[in-house]
């Protein structure tokens, strides 16, 4: 999930806006004094459904949460966001850092890289690596695995890897900020590596960002990591990716380990689209990273670990990748390396074991219950509707709904009523801030939209493209806007703020058809319009009800008519264009 939609997804319009302006409930609505204009009557209204407000006195104007604090604060996208993010405790990347720090990030890779390979010398070439060639060759890893890799060894001292690299030119400031070397008394500083085999952590683009770091026995901690770096962050790296993305784009699936040695035996053996998590529970990070390649992945679980992944985070994985999350489970007290050691038959029946992450998490549950007793019925349902209410997809939605029906033997209509009382189970661990999440107000529409005219610049000579005001979320009116303005996809990085070009990324990946590119525009631009009057005419629809009910002031009804005829019209024309272009569209 980019930073964007996180922060939507923990930040609530209604307590935003309520903290400039006094919010009284009306119906569905909240209605208020209008914030950013002086007027009597409140025609301000908050529509915590759509998490959206619309003003519909003197600004007849109204957005989603970045707007509305955009326009409060008279301030930018950018700083907008760093406010509700800071707001919502979610973190996100400093404005200037990507700039500022390009240098400075360079410098880290190369004295990583350096690192690397002084530890990797060790390992093929020094007296002091035998210890570790043994243990690798006991381990069954190639040579050709080791190098491919770049496996090495941190040799038992001090200061010999700081040595080597002052010597190369880098000075003390720069092996603290990598995490290489750790501060110690004063201004001594000492290798943080010591005796360990080295694992070098790769990003997508093959530079090292970090490393991870086995004992060569059975000592206690087995693994040591880089800290948070500049340019490495655990969390949101997959150990093997480098390697691996080829064929995760091929297969169209990624398969999800735990741990390096993993990732290693399973490439050695011919199963190149595995890549690791690194010890700790997938990221929603992760799931972006390889989102980019794959639509389709497959964690390998052990059966302990796996019913509470997939209660917590199985789903919303799902609703992120738009695609069902396998899982694959392995026996107890074995991992992907010891299985494939054993026999590589045995793991490839395990990947075609795999089973869809709600799939298995009712066998899970059903598992210990009997389900002829009322009791039990109803533990199963309230075990499994908050996960089937987090599933998007209409279709695999009601698939889970039967399934559920069909388990417990009743109607398929009470489970439904069922569910409609329901709230999703919640993607991660419940804090007190993010105890409510809020719907994503993903807008698929606006986002086909984008990646288009961004895959096709020449679109933005079209006429019958969209204005900016269609699109409803900030973030992709943003980059609608400064598109116009720049000439390239290098200048629009540059221009957007870091936030955004996480969204952006994607949207450039996007698969799109590559036919009839022009009419497939106008035809998008068009049904933006549609959907945006439409939602107007929702909003305002709502509010001449509240309107005429509480006996309005006839001023106030009729401007509310008057904006209504103009959005018949509005959408009339839209009516006409679809009805010319012969589109036999259902809405
Ligand atoms: P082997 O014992 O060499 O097969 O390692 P493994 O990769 O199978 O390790 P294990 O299954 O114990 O752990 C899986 C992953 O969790 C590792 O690859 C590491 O990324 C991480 N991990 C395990 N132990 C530690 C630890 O003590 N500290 C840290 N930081 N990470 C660990
Ligand atoms: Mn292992």
């Amino acid at each position: 999930m980019s930073v964007i939609d996180e922060v939507k997804q923990r930040t609530d319009i209604v307590e935003v806006v309520s903290q400039y302006t006094t919010l009284t409930k009306a119906g569905r609505t909240f209605r208020a004094l209008c914030p950013f204009h002086s007027e009597k009557h409140p025609s301000f209204f908050v529509y915590p459904e759509q998490q959206s407000w619309h003003c519909f006195g003197a600004c007849n104007t109204g957005g989603d949460i970045f707007s509305f604090i955009m326009k409060k604060e008279s301030i930018d996208f950018g700083d907008a966001l760093r406010l509700l993010a800071q707001r919502a405790g979610v973190k996100i990347p400093s404005r200037f850092e990507s700039e500022a720090g390009k240098d400075e990030k360079e410098r880290l890779y190369q004295v990583n890289q350096a690192a690397a390979q002084y530890f990797q010398n060790l390992l093929l070439n020094s007296p002091s690596g035998e210890k570790a060639r043994e243990y690798l060759a006991k381990r069954g890893l190639s040579q050709k695995t080791i190098i491919d890799f770049q496996l090495g060894f941190s040799p038992n001292s001090w200061n010999n890897l700081k040595q080597y690299l002052i010597e190369r030119g880098y000075v003390q400031s720069e092996l603290l900020t990598a995490g290489l070397v750790i501060e110690a008394k004063g201004e001594e500083t000492h290798d943080r590596f010591r005796n360990k085999l080295m694992f070098p952590i790769f990003d997508i683009r093959g530079r090292i960002t970090g490393f991870g770091a086995r004992v060569l026995d059975d000592s206690l901690p087995k693994y040591l990591n880089s800290p948070q770096t500049l340019i490495f962050d655990k969390s949101g790296s997959l150990y093997g990716i480098n390697l691996a993305q080829a064929a995760i784009k091929q297969q169209d699936l990624a398969v999800i380990v735990e741990g390096y040695m993993d990732v290693i035996t399973a490439h050695q053996n011919g199963f190149n689209n595995v890549v690791a998590s690194m010890g700790t529970s997938v990221t929603p990070k992760q799931v972006s990273a390889l989102k980019k390649l794959t639509k389709n992945m497959a964690l390998a679980l052990d059966a302990d670990a796996a019913g509470e992944e997939a209660m917590l985070r199985g789903v919303s994985y799902e609703n992120t990748l738009d695609a069902e999350v396998m899982v694959i489970i392995l026996p107890r007290g074995k991992d992907p390396d010891d299985i494939i050691k054993q026999d590589a038959k045995i793991w490839r029946h395990l990947l075609e074991e795999s089973l869809p992450v709600v799939d298995y998490t009712f066998n899970m549950v059903i598992s210990n219950l009997d389900l002829t007793t009322a009791k039990d019925k109803a533990v199963a349902a309230d075990k499994l509707l908050p996960i089937i209410a987090e599933i998007k997809e209409p279709v695999r939605q009601a698939h889970y709904l039967q399934k559920l029906a069909r388990l417990v033997k009743v109607s398929e209509r009470s489970i439904e009523v069922a569910l409609s009382r329901v709230k999703p189970s919640q993607g991660r661990p419940k804090t007190k801030e993010s105890a409510t999440l809020y719907p994503l107000l993903t807008n698929r529409l606006e986002e086909y939209c984008l990646a288009l005219l961004l895959q096709h610049p020449e679109l933005k000579q079209s006429y019958q493209g969209p204005s900016p005001e269609y699109f409803q979320n900030t973030e992709n009116r943003e980059i609608f806007i400064t598109w116009q303005q720049v000439n390239d996809l290098p200048s629009l990085m540059e221009e957007l703020d870091p936030a955004i070009r996480e969204n952006l990324h994607s949207l450039i990946a996007k698969n799109l058809p590559s036919n009839q590119i022009e009419q497939k525009y106008a035809n998008c631009a068009l049904r933006l319009r549609e959907e945006f009057l439409r939602s107007l005419e929702i909003k305002r629809g709502e509010v001449l009800a509240l309107v005429a009910e509480a006996g309005g002031i006839d001023a106030e009804l009729a401007k509310l008519q008057e904006q209504g005829i103009e959005v018949s019209i509005q959408l009339g024309e839209v009516f006409i264009q679809k009805a010319r272009r012969g589109q036999h569209q259902r809405r």
